[in-house]
């Protein structure tokens, strides 16, 4: 195992209603592609699995997209072998629909989705060793409480923690307040930093923490 080796996720994945439609959700991918950007900048060797996202593909670095939260656990699987870290910035869909329909769904019929849980791939993966995992969270009510049970139940080392208010939009653009929460019970939250300066700061923590 190279102490340089980062798997990073990041983006949503899509689940297919038809071969039309999806369901999905708000995320960009804008902190996991800079965290890849800086972390190849920093000198580590830097995997990025990436859902469908709007974004430039970094350059330097082995980029693997997925489109469904199963792929995503596939890719995972296959390439956490040789990582030192793992950082799961991944906004994985929760759910999908019970079956994709091979053909377009007509409107006329009217639609009744029947939705199954995904799996969850922070706990697909918590026994496999690895030197320090690092997960988000995404809260609109009691944030840190809900963040720190994350923390434990998915055995990671950090969490990021974005709370959705009225004042903090995690998905817009601009400042963003975050908490960084770690296994040893530190807590740190930043007032306003943009998605650029939360990479950096998540890079640094781990950095002190092991690399
Ligand atoms: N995650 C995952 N697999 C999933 C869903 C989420 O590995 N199927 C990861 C995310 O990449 C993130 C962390 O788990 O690092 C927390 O994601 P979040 O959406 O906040 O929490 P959930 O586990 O989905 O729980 P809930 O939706 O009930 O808040």
């Amino acid at each position: 195992m190279n102490m340089k080796n980062l798997l990073i996720t990041a983006g949503p994945t899509r689940e297919a209603i038809d071969p039309i439609r999806f369901l999905s959700n708000r995320s960009t991918g804008e902190i996991g592609y800079e965290l890849a950007k800086k972390a190849e900048k920093r000198g580590y060797n830097v995997t990025l699995i990436s859902g469908p996202t709007a974004l430039k593909r970094p350059d330097k670095i082995k980029f693997i997209v997925v489109e469904t939260a199963k792929e995503m656990l596939i890719a995972v699987k296959k390439h956490i072998k040789k990582a030192s870290c793992l950082i799961m910035s991944a906004a994985v869909a929760d759910f999908r629909p019970k079956t994709s329909c091979k053909s377009k769904i007509k409107k006329g019929k009217g639609l009744n989705l029947e939705l199954v849980k995904n799996p969850d791939i922070l706990t697909s993966i918590k026994k496999t060793k690895i030197k320090y995992k690092v997960g988000f969270a995404l809260e609109s009510d009691n944030s840190i409480k809900n963040a720190k049970e994350k923390l434990k139940k998915k055995g990671l080392d950090l969490i990021i923690v974005n709370a959705i208010t009225k004042n903090n939009d995690p998905f817009g653009k601009g400042k963003k307040e975050i908490s960084f929460l770690s296994k040893d019970g530190t807590e740190k939250k930043y007032k306003k930093k943009d998605k650029k300066e939360i990479a950096s700061a998540i890079l640094d923590t781990i950095e002190t923490n092991v690399l």
